[in-house]
């Protein structure tokens, strides 16, 4: 569902001293965007930062990105990480940048030369259900050869979800893309780990009863790089559920997506 429109966003957004509207001007120096030259975390479609608000405040040690595409939600988020560090007896939040951006912009606004990523988090991500779509999913093979090359040597991607096909595949894209995947679980919650901080829609998920999936990944050195024109993986095929029958397929191309 779209959030409605909050016309306070912007202006308190372009008051905030760790949001910048240009994004594309901190390219090759983000290290100089932060207080301390420290790692740098990415929080990938970070929403309201209801995560993004928790890791970092917890952790001073870490330089924090988050990125969304919607101003509004970074909006609420700019809202809750003040009231977060407030809380915590912080006097200003020195330690998270935010911005907003398309994820499949990346490069506009990172360079892989000068600002290495010590680790990614992808959570609850859209799971784009029907195969014509995967393409889209931010954890789609493509998409994280892309994200590769803005980690460091030991960079790391962190992924939650709820959706069980999205994990499925997923775990096959971070293969193909050259990731070793050193932790997975089924049921995240199950294992109590206090280092977990929940996301929003990790709580609503949870609230309906739906277990959080998760996996942590790093760079395979040894994994050897593909030729340009294999690296694209090959068009999925679509699920039984999704096999539109001929007669039908003009009638859904006509009435659009949804
Ligand atoms: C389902 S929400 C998840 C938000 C949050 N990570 C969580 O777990 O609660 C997905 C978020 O990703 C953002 N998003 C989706 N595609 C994006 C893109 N290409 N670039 C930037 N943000 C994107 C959306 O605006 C939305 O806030």
């Amino acid at each position: 569902m779209r959030m409605r429109k909050k016309e306070w966003a912007r202006p308190e957004l372009a008051a905030c001293p760790y949001y910048t509207a240009n994004p594309e001007k901190w390219r090759g120096q983000w290290d100089t965007f932060f207080e301390k030259k420290q790692p740098i975390f990415l929080d990938l479609g970070c929403g309201k930062c209801e995560f993004l608000r928790q890791v970092a405040v917890r952790h001073p040690e870490i330089n924090f990105i988050g990125i969304d595409q919607s101003d509004d939600v970074l909006g609420v988020g700019r809202r809750l990480i003040e009231d977060t560090y407030k809380e915590a007896g912080r006097d200003h939040v020195h330690n998270i940048a935010l911005f907003a951006g398309d994820i499949e912009k990346l490069p506009l606004f990172l360079d892989p030369e000068q600002d290495k990523i010590a680790r990614i988090y992808i959570n609850f991500c859209n799971p784009w259900p029907k195969a014509r779509h995967h393409k889209r999913r931010l954890t789609y093979t493509k998409q994280l050869f892309m994200y590769r090359q803005f980690l460091n040597e030991n960079g790391e991607i962190w992924f939650k979800t709820d959706n069980d096909d999205l994990f499925l595949s997923s775990q096959r894209y971070f293969r193909e893309a050259g990731f070793t995947i050193y932790a997975l679980t089924y049921d995240l919650h199950k294992e109590n780990d206090p280092e977990n901080a929940q996301s929003e829609h990790e709580r609503m998920f949870t609230k309906q009863g739906i277990p959080t999936k998760a996996l942590k990944a790093r760079i395979d050195p040894s994994f050897v790089w593909p030729k340009a024109d294999e690296a694209d993986t090959a068009e999925e095929e679509p699920t039984a559920e999704e096999a539109v029958p001929a007669e039908k397929a003009g009638k859904e191309t006509a009435e659009g997506e949804n």
